[in-house]
């Protein structure tokens, strides 16, 4: 497949409805843990009460002599593993070592199991099970002042860890106008409606199938053939229908490999559902971030500039390096510019993805400061934006294959209503209510990772489209369906789509944004070569039994001359109690740049979804960390606070269509991260703006505002 013709556009494009849609709202949709196996077991995974030393010993008895009780699993009595290494993020993950040793590193470890006749009876048996520890202290305090930061090898996907150019000091030291401000992000639990589930079925000892809630069935084989020592052929991993993921998804966590060994040894299949509770400690989380961000500027607001400096956790057991000023690298021009990474390893539980990782927390950090160098210049914040708009990538210094930040700006400003306004602060109200608005720029990378797919025609002229991708929630049932009939230049109708296993053709997982991009393309390729093997050696006629195609989406060249983002731009407004401190968002607006919008229904599922979730950032989201204890202690829906329909006022979405002939044939962007990045920014900024206070440090709680 080559780059330079686009897809014609017949059913691409448009707002089609969810071809899993009657499927969900009728409950036929089957998701992991609602697959019936017979003669199943249940898995209760009992979690570690210390964050740090040893388990001395386990104390089964009583456990065991609960009638019910099939097995009790802890280090003493395990299978052996072997260590996995996780895909992608390229680094080992030794919480997938599920009781390979007594070493406790987090408060929350499955240390034990109980495999059992039912549920409760799992439940309660883990309840009589009694570990005795040896109890080491625990470090579990991020501080950006700690001795012991270090810097990671590289960044997750083997990013940078550290960019400079030009001599940082001197600039800020020489600028006429300069901030310097920290900007502080929590930690955030991703908390899809689905909990993580597995059932685990092995066949004769020597091949497993898994029904898993999973954002990639391809990812979860690979790691659970590594941990068992079998071919990825022997591991099959099911999963077409999955309740959201948001990264926590995207790979095998420890209650995988669990349910898996918990078969195993039952010698009957196991099913393994985690509690809201157990997700909390055991399914990854955004890492809390401390980024401070120095920027030096001309009076007429252009940079000479920017410096990003992060300092975020990781684990013992698994580096995680949460790449939170990697935007700032391409976002503006400045000709001094540095950013940095430093990771402090503590003993707490394993971050991992979290929807817009690195760009979310950067985001707020970088637009933050751009809102307080606008102010600081006298400058309208858009425009302050425009005039730093970079001709080519700052970093690369290649051309941007289609930038559409600018456009997103105007468009947004236009249809927000954002001039006129009065810059100063706290200058409208309405009673006792302080209004005022914000902008922020958003951004997302174009990141594609290898697929293939086969594509196959019957003589009634019915299409079959096979790919191992994952539908999480976001559309790509659908939009899959459109691209797939626009490649064979049919209805959609005429195409039967199949994903969500992994004995389909092999495809990375829904990740990074990077499915429609990266599937889309795989698809393409097979039905071109189908169309040409049809036409080419069969005279346009389908055969009797039918023909077949395989194609395959390696790389794309062109990320090699171009740099490849979506954009966007978020705008807020808001109202803030002057008595209370409370803050109300009755409008968003976010106009986005993403190339070619695939479904223009589901997209503005995934934006608007995005941006409920940046909100939810703003105002609400904060796992808390108790320092005695080493673990979230609000580790609920009751205590851990997402936005509800109640918080979220009038939400609209725009975009604006890219012609970008370079990101892949169908010129379609990713769209299902960028939504969630620069929201809480704009909040933040909508929020000085109404009140003079400036808030630093999520979530923008009343106590903040009322100090
Ligand atoms: Mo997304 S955080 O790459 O699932």
């Amino acid at each position: 497949m080559t780059l330079g013709v686009q897809l014609p556009s017949r059913a691409i494009g448009a707002p089609l409805d969810r071809i899993d849609g009657p499927l969900k709202v009728t409950g036929a949709a089957r998701y992991a843990y609602e697959y019936p196996v017979a003669g199943v077991t249940y898995v209760f995974p009992i979690q570690s009460t210390i964050a740090k030393g040893r388990v001395v010993s386990t104390d089964a008895r009583a456990a065991r002599a609960l009638p019910g009780v099939v097995a009790v699993l802890s280090h003493e009595n395990a299978p052996r593993l072997r260590p996995v290494d996780i895909p992608v993020i390229g680094q080992r993950d030794q919480d997938l070592a599920v009781f390979q040793s007594d070493v406790v590193t987090y408060r929350g470890q499955v240390v034990a199991a109980v495999v059992a006749e039912s549920l409760e009876v799992a439940r309660q048996a883990a309840s009589l099970v009694t570990v005795r520890y040896e109890e080491q202290p625990h470090d579990v305090e991020l501080r950006a002042d700690r001795g012991d930061l270090y810097a990671p090898e590289t960044l997750v996907m083997g990013i940078e860890t550290d960019t400079t150019q030009g001599d940082i000091a001197a600039a800020l030291a020489a600028a006429p106008v300069s901030t310097d401000r920290t900007y502080t992000t929590p930690a955030e639990h991703n908390n899809p409606l689905e909990p993580h589930a597995t059932v685990a079925v092995w066949d004769d000892g020597q091949s497993v199938t898994l029904y898993d809630a999973n954002q990639g069935a391809d990812w979860i084989r690979a790691e659970v053939a590594e941990a068992f020592g079998l071919t990825p052929e022997h591991v099959r991993v099911i999963a077409p229908y999955v309740g959201g993921g948001f990264g926590s998804k995207a790979f095998a966590h420890s209650h995988v490999i669990l349910a898996v060994m918990a078969a195993l040894v039952a010698g009957r299949p196991a099913k393994l559902a985690l509690t809201r509770q157990q997700m909390f400690a055991l399914t990854g989380y955004r890492s809390p971030t401390i980024q401070r961000i120095r920027l030096g500027a001309e009076r007429d607001g252009r940079l000479t500039a920017i410096a990003h400096d992060v300092v975020a956790q990781t684990t013992t057991r698994f580096e995680f390096a949460e790449q939170a000023a990697v935007p700032t690298r391409m976002m503006y021009a400045a000709p001094n510019r540095r950013t940095t990474h430093r990771l402090a390893r503590l003993d707490v539980p394993e971050n991992t993805w979290m929807r817009g990782p690195g760009e979310c927390p950067g985001m707020f950090a970088l637009e933050s400061a751009m809102d307080e160098l606008a102010v600081a210049c006298g400058l309208d914040p858009i425009d302050l934006r425009i005039r730093n708009e970079p001709s080519v990538d700052p970093e690369t210094g290649h051309p941007f294959s289609s930038r559409g930040l600018v456009a997103c700006l105007r468009e947004g400003a236009e249809r927000f209503g954002w001039q006129p306004r009065d810059p100063r602060p706290g200058m409208r109200a309405d009673g006792r209510w302080l209004i005022g608005t914000g902008v922020a720029a958003s951004t997302f990378p174009v990141l594609q990772q290898p697929a293939a797919a086969r594509v196959g025609v019957d003589q009634g002229g019915r299409y079959r489209v096979r790919i191992a991708a994952s539908d999480i929630g976001t559309g790509a049932w659908t939009a899959l369906t459109q691209i797939a009939a626009d490649a064979l230049a049919v209805p959609p109708e005429r195409v039967h789509l199949e994903i969500g296993d992994s004995a389909l053709p092999q495809a990375g997982g829904a990740g990074g944004s990077s499915g429609t991009s990266s599937w889309g393309w795989a698809i393409v390729d097979a039905a071109q070569k189908l169309r040409a093997r049809l036409r080419d050696e069969f005279g346009g006629v389908v055969p009797a039994e039918g023909l077949e195609a395989t194609g395959a989406f390696e790389t794309n060249p062109e990320a090699q001359r171009y740099s490849m983002h979506a954009f966007g731009a978020q705008f807020a407004a808001v109202r803030v109690n002057q008595d209370t401190g409370e803050v109300r968002v009755p409008r968003l607006l976010g106009v986005f740049a993403a190339g070619r919008i695939i479904n223009a229904k589901t997209a503005r599922s995934q934006l608007l979804g995005g941006r409920t979730m940046g909100l939810s950032m703003a105002l609400h989201e904060a796992s808390v960390l108790d320092p005695r204890f080493g673990d979230f202690v609000n580790h609920d829906f009751a205590e851990y606070h997402i936005a509800t329909n109640a918080d979220v006022g009038a939400v609209d979405v725009a975009w604006i269509d890219e012609d970008d002939p370079h990101v892949n044939p169908m010129g379609a962007k990713g769209i299902g991260e960028i939504g969630i990045v620069g929201t809480a920014a704009a909040i933040a900024s909508a929020v000085y703006h109404a009140t003079g206070v400036r808030v630093r440090d999520l979530p923008i709680t009343l106590d903040k505002l009322l100090r």
